[in-house]
């Protein structure tokens, strides 16, 4: 045994059999992110390098791979859906990851039906518990270290709407454990739940 860390440079490659990085950046939260074209298509696609990166006002975030149906609907539209993934809904999200047609509607390929949003025109998953109505703010390129553009784009947008299932509030309090939500680990199909069992508190220290 050696205690010397496996060390590498990723633009040199890896080295093993499965690139690490989703399985050690992980597990993730899933964007389960719902958009139109602007012309009666509707699309919906999981995205796992997502986030929420503001509180005031909710900002969220998704990255995208090359220029995907979502972030061309999404940057003419200007507009979105993110729709929580519960385990009940794991393998309808994983059936909506299918490389349809741009026209191709996911929704109806993976069993889902839709439900109008209030602020935008994209539509919510009807079977999921929350959703966040969104508006774009930024579409960044993303770039490396040495300045040169990739072929990968983040999508944040502003949260101008929130809806939350009645049954996942306690006494006004979000349940994150009742809702079931579904995270993406590494590997071609790894995901995690999560359970009351494995929480832990802390609080952040005060200083005098
Ligand atoms: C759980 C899960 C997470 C995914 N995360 C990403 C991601 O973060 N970025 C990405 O580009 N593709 C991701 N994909 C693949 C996209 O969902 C897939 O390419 C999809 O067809 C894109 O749909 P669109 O072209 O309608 O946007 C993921 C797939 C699954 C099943």
């Amino acid at each position: 045994m050696t205690n010397e860390h496996y060390s590498y440079q990723p633009r040199e490659g890896h080295g093993l059999p499965h690139d690490p990085l989703n399985a050690i950046i992980g597990p993730r939260p899933i964007g389960w992110i719902s958009s139109h074209d602007g012309q009666g298509n509707h699309n919906l696609a999981p995205y796992s390098f997502f986030n929420c990166f503001n509180y005031t006002p909710p900002v969220i975030g998704f990255a995208s791979s090359g220029w995907k149906d979502s972030v061309a609907n999404i940057s003419r539209t200007g507009e979105f859906v993110w729709n929580l993934v519960t385990r009940p809904l794991a393998e309808a999200m994983n059936a909506s990851s299918a490389a349809l047609p741009p026209d191709g509607d996911e929704f109806t390929y993976a069993g889902l039906k839709m439900l109008p949003a209030v602020e935008v025109a994209a539509c919510r998953v009807a079977e999921s518990p929350v959703h966040f109505e969104c508006r774009l703010t930024q579409c960044l390129r993303l770039q490396d270290a040495d300045g040169r553009e990739l072929d990968s784009w983040l999508v944040l947008g502003e949260v101008v709407r929130v809806h939350i299932d009645p049954r996942l509030l306690t006494d006004g309090v979000y349940q994150t454990s009742q809702a079931q939500p579904v995270l993406r680990a590494g590997g071609p199909s790894a995901y995690y739940g999560i359970s009351d069992e494995q929480r832990f508190d802390l609080f952040r220290p005060q200083l005098p």
